[in-house]
């Protein structure tokens, strides 16, 4: 449809029309299963007013979805079509690796295969826009949320932000209209910096800090054209994200010209007057559309309410007109007006979905993602005896909180895969129990009370009641070559609502490792976790530890590959690995300080604990191989012509270049993943000792080396001043290329004008 049709069609809707455009309810309501929605409403939704409604969510299956839309279409008066929107976080059917472990693949175009198989999967099931990519920035591995990000680094999560919206979107502007969907980024802002790791918290955050490390990944997407923002559920120096103006109008229309759609989070308009931001429903309402919320998920204060508001003049039909005609241009964008079927149908759904090509893809991500924090063991070798160890080697439950069109029995455990590996003689027990998140809560409201105020702590193994899992279990270990633990936190311990005050291993995963080292040193652990955990304690059972995350359908495969050698590990920390929970909150970009943390030697006065290091555990950007990577100097050169004016050049233009020799001095295949970081030695505000600013994977074979040269852009060299304008100062810079956050490689070069 033309702009103009369009408008046409705008001019011909009622006002009630247009606002129930505005108005989403879970999928729930269509299938008469209101109450399990989720949704608490305090009134009854008429089946009229249900098909007026312009979008719905969680609804899938081409056959479902389509018999929904053709009842919207054949029902309402302009006879538009519905949009079905969908949380698809890692993957549709096939479950990809979470997308904290995306961020530790450090490869961009693995993310972007891999979302590109999940939009497929998905607008063949009917959906058309994905609630997708999350972007906050995270720093407290006690938040349950750090499993939807990709990370701590700003360059990192926009890197991974572009090719996630890509992989959705597609690249040319036809590209919705067959085989992707709509992106939506979320949480649009900062609700990454929710207090002490509790969910729905709010934010104090300054607009400088806003600007330097919880804004930037947003602004990618918006740069590479997503079609929609989510807002978060938290306050901003005490302003709630969909109220807010200066958030919503001011930096994402106005500053980076965003054209798309504002969608508000789950009952999130509402929630502005249960906060006491809005004074009831109706003024929440009021804020909300005029903060630029366009759609109001879960919740009905628009319909109940901007009716009035607009009769009564306190919003003007104008800017209903403006809200509504973005939603309609989303569905033209979609192509829905020629046909509001799109991809859905039941044939195709069948042939694109969980497809051969599809499981190798995601086996391919799981091997990427996952991080050797430790070698001492692996890898397994033909002809061994491997005690496979744990309640993870023979569970199909890989996938997250967060997939809820995966399904567990198409997830191939660790067990499964090894069939795929003969010459290893593998021996399984189960060795513990998996605490599931009721667990804890079960126990918690039953017997903990009486047992914390006892002694003080969670209940321990003896609780547990797998005495007899651990014997058989160290009878497998006993005499085995080598012993590999899959232990971790359940799929059910995090993700929303999933904060944890402790971030310690299952304490009956911890007395399984003891138990099993004791009579068998060769221990090698995979830790199952949607976010850091603490690894102190299994760190003195097992000579390796490798970190799996949540590894979607194509766990087991993806693990075996690395595990046997077959794959070589290249996946880097994409959060710093804390010590214990006290460090938290924790990243490696923090401000400096008049009194550094020395890494080893903190030293008196400095900026200290005296209990413990201020070092993680282990750093942001670290992994571990199978071979050894030693980097050359770094070479930095001007690449502008000596009389340009720096100031005056465009944003993206290249100033310098650094390159740098990456050689694999190991003795098999691998690939370096060379990290960029860039420092201002001085600055008019005070700024991080360096910053991730590019990295690369570099295949090399035994003794090869390669030159990396990275392009240095004057953005990249550019911070927010104190005026929140972003600026060049001249002066020194210092250039790092290195395999992690501490890299101490690194040339200086001067910034004259
Ligand atoms: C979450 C969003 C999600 C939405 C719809 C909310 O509770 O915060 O991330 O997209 O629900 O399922």
């Amino acid at each position: 449809m033309t702009e103009e049709k369009l408008l046409e069609l705008l001019k011909d809707m009622s006002l009630t029309e247009k606002i129930y455009q505005m108005v989403q309810l879970p999928g729930g309501f269509y299938s008469g299963a209101a109450e399990d929605s989720g949704t608490s409403l305090d009134r009854k939704v008429s089946e009229e007013e249900l098909y007026l409604m312009g979008s719905t969510l969680s609804v899938w299956g081409a056959d479902r979805v389509n018999t929904i839309q053709k009842k919207a279409v054949e029902s309402q008066p302009h006879h538009i079509p519905m949009l079905f929107m969908m949380d698809v976080i890692h993957g549709f059917r096939t479950v990809f690796p979470i997308p904290l472990a995306q961020g530790a693949m450090f490869d961009p175009e693995m993310v972007r295969k891999g979302t590109e198989i999940a939009a497929k999967e998905a607008a063949a099931a009917g959906i058309h826009v994905a609630f997708s990519p999350m972007l906050d920035l995270v720093r407290d591995a006690r938040w349950g949320r750090v499993m939807e990000s990709p990370g701590e680094d700003p360059y990192l999560n926009g890197t991974v932000g572009r090719a996630y919206v890509e992989g959705f979107q597609g690249t040319g502007a036809a590209d919705l209209y067959k085989d992707h969907v709509a992106a939506c980024i979320k949480h649009y802002a900062g609700y990454g910096a929710s207090t002490a790791g509790r969910d729905y918290t709010a934010a104090e955050l300054s607009e400088h800090s806003l600007r330097e490390y919880y804004l930037p990944a947003y602004h990618e997407a918006v740069k590479v054209g997503v079609e929609m923002v989510m807002t978060s559920f938290n306050t901003i120096n005490g302003v709630p994200s969909s109220g807010n103006k200066h958030l919503l109008q001011g930096i994402l229309r106005d500053e980076w010209g965003f054209k798309g759609t504002v969608i508000s989070d789950w009952n999130a308009v509402r929630e502005m007057d249960i906060m006491g931001f809005a004074a009831d429903e109706a003024e929440a309402a009021l804020l909300a559309a005029d903060a630029g919320v366009d759609i109001e998920m879960s919740s009905l204060t628009y319909a109940d309410y901007l009716k009035k508001h607009v009769e009564e003049g306190r919003i003007s039909e104008d800017a209903i007109d403006a809200a509504v005609l973005r939603i309609l241009r989303l569905k033209n964008d979609l192509g829905l007006f020629e046909n509001p079927y799109k991809d859905a149908d039941s044939v195709r759904e069948q042939q694109v979905t969980l497809t051969e090509e599809n499981r190798a893809a995601a086996r391919k991500a799981v091997s990427e993602s996952l991080v050797l924090l430790k070698n001492g063991i692996l890898p397994l070798h033909e002809g061994e005896t491997v005690a496979m160890i744990g309640p993870y080697a023979l569970t199909q439950e890989l996938n997250s909180h967060w997939a809820p069109t995966g399904r567990t029995e198409d997830c191939v455990s660790v067990k499964t895969a090894a069939e795929e590996f003969p010459g290893i003689r593998f021996r399984f027990a189960e060795g513990a129990k998996m605490i599931r998140r009721n667990d804890y809560m079960d126990v918690r409201s039953e017997h903990i009370i009486e047992k914390v105020r006892e002694c003080g702590i969670l209940p321990g193994p003896e609780d547990l009641d797998d005495e007899a899992l651990l014997t058989e279990a160290v009878e497998a270990a006993r005499d085995a070559d080598k012993v590999v633990l899959f232990i971790g936190e359940h799929v059910t311990m995090s993700g929303e609502a999933n904060g944890r005050g402790e971030i310690t291993l299952p304490a009956n995963h911890l007395r399984l490792a003891k138990a099993v080292a004791a009579v068998n040193p060769n221990v090698a652990a995979v830790v199952f976790a949607g976010r850091p955990l603490d690894l102190r304690e299994l760190s003195g059972y097992a000579k390796s530890i490798v970190y799996a995350w949540l590894p979607g359908v194509m766990g087991g495969p993806g693990i075996l590959d690395v595990l046997t050698g077959k794959v070589n590990f290249s996946g880097r920390l994409p959060m710093s690995m804390p010590y214990s929970v006290s460090q938290l909150p924790l990243c490696y970009n923090e401000y400096r300080q008049g009194r550094p943390k020395g890494l080893d030697d903190p030293g008196i006065f400095t900026s200290c604990y005296s209990d413990i290091p201020n070092r993680p555990l282990y750093p942001f950007g670290y992994g571990l191989s199978y071979t050894e990577f030693t980097y050359g100097p770094v070479e930095a050169k001007c690449a502008v012509p000596a009389d340009a004016a720096l100031r005056d050049v465009a944003e993206d233009t290249v100033l310098f270049t650094a390159s740098c020799t990456v050689k694999n001095t190991g003795a098999v295949t691998g690939t370096a993943v060379p990290e960029l970081y860039i420092g201002d030695v001085a600055s008019s505000l005070v700024r991080p000792l360096k910053e991730l600013k590019g990295f690369a994977r570099v295949d090399l074979a035994p003794g090869e080396e390669k030159t990396v040269t990275f392009e240095i852009t004057k953005d990249m060299l550019s911070f927010t001043g104190a005026d929140n304008r972003r600026v060049l100062e001249p002066g020194a810079f210092r250039i790092y290329i290195g395999a992690d956050c501490e890299t101490e490689n690194l040339a200086e070069i001067e910034v004259e004008r």
